[in-house]
């Protein structure tokens, strides 16, 4: 779970690699901070950004140019954005416990907060204004209009004076969502009139897809409108990218996507060709699509094979499964919308990576691939050890001879206790598992006759192994940690190399 997200969204981080910074204008909106006027500066201000950074970071250079263009936006609202380089205020940055850069603070009349926006211009204006508000702000005939085109997403309930209960309810959504959303009130009757509207309502206004949707559901309570403003808060397709992923995979559904080439002249129209299945499914997969040329080690961990775009794929990110759909030609409609009635029929079995079965296991270690795992783990009659690696990881390199030794020292008793190995890169940990491994190397353990899974998190080394088997197996085994006699011993046979990347 958190593996898949956290593998996708580093894979689709190393996209900010590519942005390259701008040259930053030489007159600038952002206030220059050090410790002999920090305070006076941000003590008698009612909202305020400050960046905490160093002239080395890549990231901060990153964010330089969003942050001049924001802070120039922002003037407007009278928010100020300041910086400090904390290679020049070492102590100003200790004090307010900055650990890494860039770390970016609120302070409001001098106390300060986290910001949880993101780091692009509109981001950070958007988010500084929402803060600049309270959490739900009361609209008159004078606010309103201006109100309802404030933000990308702007959502406003129409109340009766008296109706404390939907009130209770808003207040509530709006004060859990206050840094995603701009939330308002009207309690004017005339003013809902005038917008054609009877109260109770809810309706989100967007600057994407229907301009305005309303809330129609029964109940209308914190659960059903937190539900209903996440969902149309989503475009219909939007482009998938590392700025955005979060809020995808946050959602819980699985994720529809289209591999394109973003040169490709026919995007526009595939995209919109779409449109109308992305509707159909709403609120069962999200549906977006992605530069398959910049992302296309994305696409493989999708187990998309070639790299001609078009392409579809469907990942549920919860359960990490994977659903590629190659074929695009002819009818790309046609075969998507087939494709996502039989996924969300549970028809299409998900796709699972694997090396071939070998055809011999004559090494120290069983190597496990997924098209095995099933038949290998389904094994009761056995204690199971098995290591997920992947061939680049520097600590599964240091702990293979003691595996190797440890393979070497149960071959005895293999009848009762298998040690595997599992290359977790170029094979898929199938669904069956229960599991996704996180980091590696990751080792996991299950006693003969049982489903459940140990982490293995001892002391990687022989006696450790030994212990923790002798320990935890059904069949109690335990091996003498005597060195192997190398004399005796036939050369391990070597493992293929694997070229696999993440
Ligand atoms: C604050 O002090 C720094 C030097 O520590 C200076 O570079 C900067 O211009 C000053 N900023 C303001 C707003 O006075
Ligand atoms: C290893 O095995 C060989 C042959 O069985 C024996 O001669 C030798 O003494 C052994 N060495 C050790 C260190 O046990």
């Amino acid at each position: 779970m958190r593996f898949s997200r956290s593998a996708i969204a580093a894979g689709l981080a190393t996209a900010a690699t590519f942005m390259s910074a701008e040259a930053s204008s030489s007159s600038s909106d952002v206030l220059v901070l050090g410790k002999g006027n920090f305070t006076e500066n941000v003590a008698n201000e009612p909202l305020m950004l400050v960046e905490f950074y160093a002239p080395w970071c890549g990231h901060c250079k990153a964010l330089a140019p969003e942050y001049e263009k924001a802070s120039t936006e922002l003037l407007a609202d009278k928010i100020k954005l300041a910086k400090v380089d904390c290679t020049e205020e070492n102590e100003l940055c200790a004090e307010h416990g900055v650990e890494g850069f860039p770390t970016l603070k609120i302070f409001r009349t001098g106390s300060s907060s986290d910001y949880n926006g993101n780091r692009k211009a509109d981001g950070i204006v958007s988010y500084m204004k929402k803060q600049a508000l309270p959490a739900l702000s009361e609209l008159t005939a004078d606010t309103y209009a201006d109100f309802k085109g404030k933000d990308r997403v702007v959502a406003i309930a129409y109340l009766d004076a008296t109706d404390k209960t939907s009130l209770d309810a808003v207040t509530a959504v709006a004060d859990s969502l206050r840094d995603n959303y701009l939330f308002g009130v009207v309690n004017d009757a005339a003013v809902a009139k005038e917008a054609g509207i009877t109260a109770p309502a809810f309706v989100v206004y967007r600057q994407f897809d229907e301009p305005e949707v309303k809330f129609d559901g029964k109940t209308f309570n914190e659960e059903t409108l937190t539900n209903f403003i996440k969902a149309e808060s989503i475009p219909l397709i939007d482009e998938l990218n590392a700025e955005n992923f979060m809020s995808y995979a946050e959602s819980g559904l699985p994720l529809a996507y289209l591999f394109a080439d973003p040169e490709s002249k026919d995007l526009k129209s595939h995209v919109d060709s779409l449109k109308t299945l992305a509707k159909a499914n709403k609120g069962k997969l999200n549906f977006v699509w992605i530069d398959g040329v910049k992302y296309s080690q994305h696409a493989k961990s999708l187990n998309i094979q070639g790299e001609d775009w078009p392409a579809f794929a469907v990942q549920d990110i919860e359960q990490n499964l994977k659903f590629p759909l190659e074929d695009l030609s002819g009818d790309l409609v046609g075969k998507v919308t087939d494709f996502v009635k039989q996924y969300t029929a549970g028809a299409l079995k998900p796709s699972v990576k694997s090396e071939p079965i070998p055809k011999d296991q004559d090494g120290p270690v069983h190597v496990l691939v997924a098209d095995e795992f099933d038949a290998v783990i389904g094994d009761d009659s056995k204690d199971k050890l098995v290591e997920f690696y992947a061939p680049w990881c520097g600590h599964c390199k240091k702990l293979a001879p003691t595996y190797d030794t440890l393979g070497e020292k149960y071959k005895a008793h293999k009848d009762k206790v298998l040690i595997a190995k599992m290359d977790a890169t170029a094979n898929d940990i199938p669904p069956t598992a229960g599991f996704q491994v996180q980091s590696f190397p990751t080792i996991k353990f299950q006693a003969a006759g049982s489903k459940d899974w140990i982490e293995f998190t001892g002391d990687r080394s022989l006696e450790g192994f030994v212990d923790f088997i002798a320990l935890n197996g059904k069949h109690k085994v335990s091996v003498d940690l005597d060195p192997i006699n190398e004399t005796e011993q036939a050369t391990p046979a070597k493992e293929a190399p694997h070229h696999e990347e993440l």
